[in-house]
């Protein structure tokens, strides 16, 4: 299965990708990297790994609908069968979810639908909660609306600043989307309205 892996930042959820591809029995393949950025560490593990990569940044566009057209042709080269959003910092536009709706997974780091958006660890903080976590949920058009496939909690201390509780959500962030993405590669994705399950069609 191919997977192509959109990234604006550190990189470290692809990176744990890159790590689980080389075992065949894993299923998936990172056969391209895309970012909304040059010269971000996630650009970086891809060439490490020999994985082509492609930016396509939003000031090189006239309207943002160009730039999600242009996004989309960019992910389309490499023929992804699932694409994964891992730390990217952009909404997927009309022309992408036309192409890649229902095959894009995204990683969030709150406990969907509590705290979505660009903040989810300091919002999370700022309300109060005791238990926040991670969610890996496919994409709709909505910001972290899109139906939930798999959600890891981690408890909230009362010295947490929101580097520190990130640091520990982006742990068993990491490992729930190697995992899951690898057992929907092998066994597929059955969506049921709001449900999702992994495994294959009954
Ligand atoms: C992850 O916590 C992701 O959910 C959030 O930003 C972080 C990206 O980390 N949106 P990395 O770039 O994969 O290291």
């Amino acid at each position: 299965v191919r997977l192509v892996v959109l990234v604006s930042g550190t990189g470290s959820n692809l990176r744990a990708l890159l790590d689980a591809h080389d075992d065949p029995a894993y299923g998936a393949r990172v056969v391209g990297v895309v970012a909304d950025r040059p010269g971000i560490g996630g650009l970086d593990h891809a060439r490490a790994a020999g994985v082509p990569t492609a930016v396509v940044q939003v000031a090189d566009f006239g309207s943002r609908e160009e730039w999600d057209a242009a996004l989309a042709k960019a992910v389309g080269v490499f023929t992804p069968d699932w694409v994964v959003s891992a730390g990217f910092m952009k909404i997927l536009g009309a022309a992408f979810l036309a192409r890649f709706g229902g095959r894009t997974l995204n990683t969030h780091p709150a406990l969907l639908p509590s705290y979505p958006g660009a903040h989810g660890v300091r919002d999370a903080l700022a309300g109060g909660a005791r238990v926040t976590g991670a969610t890996m949920h496919l994409v709709d058009a909505g910001v972290d609306t899109g139906p939930i496939i798999a959600q890891v909690a981690v408890d909230v201390t009362d010295d947490d600043t929101e580097e520190t509780l990130h640091e520990r959500i982006k742990v068993v962030e990491r490992a729930m989307l190697v995992e899951k993405v690898g057992r929907i590669a092998r066994e597929g994705l059955v969506v049921d309205g709001r449900r999702t399950r992994i495994g294959a069609v009954a």
